[in-house]
C-alpha cells in the first residue's frame, strides 16, 4: 500500500500545481491512493462543489479538510454527499460532514481520519479522545489507518503521533503550510511528519499575497487576505509505504518548486 498525500492546496495556483504535477508524481511513484488536504482549495478558504469535482477529475482520490472546512457556504449543501471527503472528526456532532471514511482498495480497507488540534486554534472537541474512539472503530474492519492531524503546534502534533504509535499506520500534520524535515517511522510502526507543507503560491506567505501579511505585522491592523491567481508554485507532499500488517515501512518527503525542481 502506497499513499501519496499532498498538503493544503491553496487557491488556483495550488490547483494548477496539482494538474501539472500530479500526473508526473503518479508516473514516478505509482501510489495506490492519492489523498490531498483541500481546506484552502477555493480562493484560500474552504471548498466548492465545482473544485471538489475538479480535483477528483485531476486524479485526486480523496480529500481531508481543516479549520477552513466551512469557509464556503455551499459546503453545507454538498458535504453530506461528498463521499470522498472527510472533515475534522472532532467538530461537534452537529456540524455537517463526517470525520472518518473507509476506502476499499483492491481487497484492502483504508480508514482515512481527519482531526484538528486545539492549541492556538478555534475551540473544538478533544482530538485525542476522538482518535481513540475512531481507531477502535476502524481497527474492527480496516487494514490501514491514515490520519491527517490538522494542527498549529509542533508539540500537539508530536503528542498525537506518539499517542497513536502502533495504532495508526500514518499520522501526518497539516495546517502550518510549512514542510518540516522530521519524517520518520516511530518505534511501533507509525509513519509521521509534523507538517507536510502546502501546495500553492510560492512567493507569498503560506500561499497568500505577502504585502498585506507584512503590513499586518507592521501595523497590527487587520488586512484582507489576497490569494494570487498566478505566480510560481510549490507542491508539498509525502509518500508513505505501508506493510501488509498495517505498519509503515517508509515515509519520504516531496517538495517541488523552482529551488527544488522535479527531475523526471
Ligand atoms: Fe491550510
Ligand atoms: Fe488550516
Amino acid at each position: 500500500m502506497r499513499i501519496l498525500f499532498i498538503g493544503d492546496i491553496v487557491g488556483k495556483v495550488g490547483r494548477q500545481a496539482i494538474s501539472e504535477w500530479l500526473p508526473k508524481l503518479k508516473q514516478r511513484y505509482h501510489p495506490t491512493v492519492t489523498i490531498v488536504n483541500a481546506e484552502n482549495a477555493a480562493h484560500g478558504k474552504g471548498l466548492t462543489e465545482k473544485i471538489y469535482k475538479e480535483l477528483l477529475r485531476n486524479g485526486v482520490d480523496f480529500m481531508t479538510m481543516g479549520n477552513h472546512t466551512y469557509g464556503q457556504r455551499e459546503i453545507y449543501d454538498f458535504i453530506q454527499d461528498a463521499t470522498r471527503l472527510v472533515r475534522p472528526a472532532n467538530f461537534p456532532d452537529e456540524a455537517p460532514g463526517i470525520g472518518m471514511r473507509i476506502i476499499n482498495l483492491n481487497n484492502k480497507k483504508l480508514a482515512v481520519i481527519n482531526l484538528q488540534g486545539r492549541s492556538f486554534m478555534p475551540d473544538i472537541d478533544d482530538p485525542f479522545k476522538k482518535a481513540n474512539q475512531l481507531i477502535e472503530e476502524a481497527q474492527k474492519e480496516t487494514d490501514y489507518i491514515f490520519i491527517d492531524f490538522h494542527a498549529e503546534t509542533t508539540s500537539e502534533k508530536n503528542a498525537m503521533a506518539w499517542f497513536l504509535d502502533g495504532r495508526a499506520s500514518a499520522v501526518v500534520g497539516t495546517h502550518t503550510h510549512i514542510q518540516t524535515s522530521d519524517n520518520r517511522i516511530l518505534p511501533q510502526g507509525t509513519a509521521f511528519i509534523t507538517d507536510v507543507g502546502m501546495t500553492g503560491y510560492y512567493d507569498g506567505i503560506l500561499g497568500i499575497n505577502r504585502d498585506e501579511i507584512i503590513k499586518r505585522f507592521l501595523t497590527s491592523l487587520p488586512q484582507r487576505h489576497v490569494v494570487p491567481d498566478e505566480g510560481r508554485s510549490v507542491l508539498s507532499g509525502v509518500i508513505v509505504d505501508l506493510k501488509e500488517d498495517g505498519t509503515a515501512k517508509n515515509i519520504e518527503r516531496i517538495l517541488i518548486n523552482d529551488d527544488h525542481p522535479f527531475e523526471a
